[in-house]
């Protein structure tokens, strides 16, 4: 089959079956020409609840899947690829937050999105970058919290709040800790006009030089609103997709990584979804993601917290 045919096969499939497609801004060039929705974590989450349709295709990451089953227990959630996990959420164990909270019981839990249904479930109020800030600080300042489990966002809203009464968790997402200060210093010294804006998942010492930091909506928004003309963009490379197909009049220079001259970092579990394997997904209406009920419904009302607060 050829590509045209492919994408007309998923069309087909789509209206026939009352399916929508939701992508996240790291898939491919491909995978997000064809989503009927494109979004950030939080938008993808409050569209997975609102969305009125049989069947939800989930062009993402695992935990993003699951969330949207977490949110809509009674539509089926289809995902490629459910071996398309996360660095983060793999860092992040459910037994072993269970064992950090006995440690700190006076602590509320906040995790980000990107984890299990399982943390989910031991968490109190889940966030995505671009909420994070709003959801510390819809807590009280005296109550202390456990953030789990990217210790660079944690770090950031922690230095932010000014709130030393936060444990945060060692982990990390190994796309946005490669890249490189040195190359992204160099690259603004070439291009003195251009900013530079940065995801928080990235190192404090990158986080520290950003003229802007925030989520991929965030870095969309900023970048339309700016008067600049080029941005040197510190995360995954998807979102150079969306950036140049909304703002064709102005540059996007990709961030080094560590060891390498050039190019955005990939994260290869968003790109293991393709045209070929959404079709086949639709097709046998297979994989789906399957949640155990008592672990849903421990885990929604940390979603449905997560949601309320934008
Ligand atoms: P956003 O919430 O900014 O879309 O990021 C999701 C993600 O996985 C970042 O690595
Ligand atoms: Fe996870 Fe990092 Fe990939 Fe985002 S970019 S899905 S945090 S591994």
């Amino acid at each position: 089959m050829t590509k045209q045919e492919i994408r007309n096969r998923i069309e087909q499939l789509k209206r026939e079956k009352s399916a929508v497609i939701l992508a996240h801004y790291y898939t491919t060039k491909d995978v997000q020409e064809i989503a009927d929705f494109l979004g950030d974590s939080l938008a993808l989450s409050v569209k997975a609840r609102d969305i009125d349709a049989s069947i939800i295709l989930f062009a993402g990451v695992n935990f993003m899947a699951e969330t949207a089953k977490v949110l809509s227990p009674n539509k089926k959630v289809l995902i490629p690829v459910p071996e398309a996990g996360c660095s983060l959420a793999e860092s992040c164990e459910a037994e072993a937050l269970a064992r950090l909270k006995r440690q700190y019981p006076e602590h509320k839990v906040v995790s980000y999105v990107n984890t299990s249904v399982g943390v989910k479930a031991l968490t109190d109020v889940c966030c995505t970058s671009t909420n994070a800030l709003k959801v510390v600080e819809s807590i009280p300042r005296e109550q202390p919290i456990i953030f789990a489990p990217d210790r660079n966002l944690g770090s950031y809203i922690q230095k932010i709040t000014g709130r030393d009464n936060m444990v945060i968790w060692d982990g990390a997402c190994l796309v946005h800790e490669e890249f490189s200060l040195e190359g992204i210093l160099r690259l603004r010294a070439e291009h003195p006009e251009a900013k530079v804006v940065v995801h928080p998942e990235c190192k404090a010492e990158i986080v520290k030089i950003a003229d802007y930091v925030g989520s991929t909506a965030g870095i969309l928004d900023y970048c339309k609103e700016s008067n600049a003309e080029e941005f040197i963009v510190v995360t995954e490379s998807g979102i150079l997709v969306e950036l140049e197909r909304r703002l064709p009049a102005k540059r996007f220079i990709p961030a080094p990584t560590i060891g390498s001259e050039g190019g955005c970092n990939e994260c290869h579990y968003m790109k293991m979804v393709t045209l070929e394997n959404i079709l086949s997904c639709l097709e046998q209406e297979s994989p789906e993601v399957i949640l155990d009920e008592d672990v849903r419904k421990a885990a929604e009302q940390s979603i449905l917290n997560m949601v309320a607060i934008r």
